[in-house]
């Protein structure tokens, strides 16, 4: 018989953080689905939800189009939490009133919290919140009451505890909330009666279950690259549809130290001769060769990429869907809304027309980094594997300055695993979301025994971020920047000195190139 599983709807007025609320839900242990928020309620009243969150949105309230949802959603009887947008749509929508405020509140701001009986329990008295609004509740609709205030707000926070609705003008979904997490925690666990038993495994057999629908008894193509979202997804579509995956590893010669060989080690028991390993080093270095500038380089790899893996694609015959490793932070970068672009990133989007796929497999679309590695710890990867720094597509060759040789490659590789391994001794691999070793362009005077050396500057870069689109560099412990040192011009030939990157994202972006 199939298991009732607790559902918390997230309707979706167009938030930039939409999928951000959906994840902290589901660290909570509550499974979360968006859905857009003119759903009709008799369409979410036969989800059967447990809760229902209204998520933020860049309209204002006041305008004449602005979203609304089904008004039937209020009579549901389902406990509703409205985040910022969200609960100012449910004041209008309920009777209260919102304006444009003297003072807007924007980032960072002190909340003061007055009832700790409901939504706010165990909160402390003040917390430092994130809000983004230009509206705020001067008056709420009748049966609703302030349960927090700033010094420009008397309505931070409010419920109508015998409807079960609640709202709060700030974001509890960004890591700045204190307490963001307990706030919500309160309003899935304590207000809408969840047990919190979902876990990632739930998540593996419900992608098991959808991709074998999708796939039937049609074929899967997927491109493994050795990183850990194509490695998650091929060991997921491996136990969804087993023999009907081919993985192609395409090795440009631009890998990490031992990298095609641990592909090979995880991937060949599983997948057998369904493992198609293409060793195409020497082609991509002939076709980088004498080329240095940074975006040239990023084009010939995307475009030499794709065109070996159509040219495999193609001899392996009828091949229906292509899977891909997308996560949700590649939709949200590739939807960015600056429309400059900085970096030209390469994925196998633009594979030529004429590979006759009917379809595109991308499981982990909704989910987060962690996330990845906590489903590719559940279905039985190597934590080594699982949580290996975050490789760019185009692999070394972004990260030696100017032309790429063998050598370079080689002094680029070694010393990345060097700054690997001292860094895991540390134990401050999970404290740095990516750290790795660039070849720089710079020769300098050096000292070696007696003898004068004019070698190569490495630099080492280590850094944390939580979304990749704004970093801050890892304040490493001295010794292990001594050991990193010592060790990368001790064993690898060619360097004579090395440097730590200390520049945040921005102003300089993670990779060199
Ligand atoms: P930047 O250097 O833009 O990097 O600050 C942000 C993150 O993206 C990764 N990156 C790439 N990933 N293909 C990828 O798959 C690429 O072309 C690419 N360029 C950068 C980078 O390693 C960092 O994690």
């Amino acid at each position: 018989m199939e298991k009732k599983r607790e559902l918390v709807i997230l309707l979706d007025f167009g938030a930039q953080y939409a999928q951000l609320i959906a994840r902290r839900v589901r660290a909570a242990n509550v499974y979360c689905e968006i859905l857009p928020y003119h759903t009709p309620a008799a369409e979410l009243a036969a989800r059967q939800p447990k809760g229902i969150i209204f998520s933020g949105g860049p309209a204002s309230v006041l305008d004449a189009d602005a979203p609304r949802c089904d008004a039937g959603v209020f009579e549901l009887g389902v406990p509703v939490l409205g985040i910022c947008y969200g609960m100012q749509l449910m004041t209008v929508m309920l009777g209260g009133t919102v304006e444009t405020p003297d003072e807007r509140e924007y980032g960072r701001v002190i909340v003061t919290v007055d009832d700790t009986d409901c939504l706010l329990q165990g909160v402390k008295p003040q917390i430092q919140t994130w809000m983004s609004h230009t509206l705020q509740v001067t008056q709420p609709p009748q049966g609703f009451r302030s349960t927090a205030h700033t010094a420009h707000c008397a309505f931070a926070a409010f419920e109508n505890r015998e409807k079960r609705f609640f709202g709060v003008q700030f974001h509890p979904e960004v890591s700045h909330c204190d307490q963001g997490q307990d706030i919500l925690v309160n309003f899935l666990h304590h207000i809408c009666g969840c047990s919190g038993s979902w876990q990632m495994n739930s998540y593996a057999e419900e992608a098991v279950a959808a991709i074998r629908e999708q796939v039937g008894d049609k074929q899967v193509l997927l491109g493994l690259s050795g990183g850990v979202d194509s490695s998650v997804v091929a060991a997921l579509l491996h136990r969804a549809v087993g023999e009907q995956l081919t993985a192609v590893f395409v090795n440009h010669g631009l890998m990490r130290k031992n990298e095609p060989e641990e592909v090979e080690a995880v991937f060949r028991p599983r997948l057998g001769d369904k493992l198609i390993a293409v060793d195409a080093s020497q082609r991509f270095l002939s076709k980088l060769a004498g080329v240095s500038d940074p975006e040239t380089k990023r084009k010939i790899i995307g475009r030499e990429f794709v065109e070996v893996f159509a040219e495999t694609a193609r001899s392996l015959g009828k091949l229906d869907f292509l899977a891909q490793g997308t996560i949700y932070p590649d939709i949200v970068e590739s939807g960015s809304t600056t429309g400059m672009v900085i970096k030209s990133h390469h994925n196998v989007g633009g594979l030529p027309k004429d590979l006759p796929f009917c379809g595109v497999v991308e499981p982990l679309r909704p989910l987060f980094k962690d996330e990845v590695r906590a489903l590719g710890l559940e279905l039985g990867l190597p934590e080594h594997m699982v949580w290996r720094p975050p490789f760019p597509g185009p692999g070394l060759a972004i990260r030696i300055i100017g032309e790429i040789t063998e050598d370079k490659l080689e002094i680029v590789r070694e010393s990345d695993a060097i700054v690997r391994e001292e860094i895991a001794k540390a134990g401050m691999a999970r404290a740095a979301a990516q750290y790795f070793s660039v070849l720089t362009g710079l020769r300098s005077v050096g000292v070696m025994g007696d003898e004068r050396s004019y070698d190569y500057t490495v630099a080492v870069r280590a850094v944390q971020t939580d979304d990749f689109m704004t970093a801050d560099w890892v304040r490493l412990p001295y010794d292990t920047l001594d050991m990193i040192s010592r060790r990368i011009v001790n064993e690898v030939r060619h360097v004579n000195r090395v440097v730590y990157d200390i520049t945040s994202k921005p102003p300089a972006s993670i990779e060199w190139e």
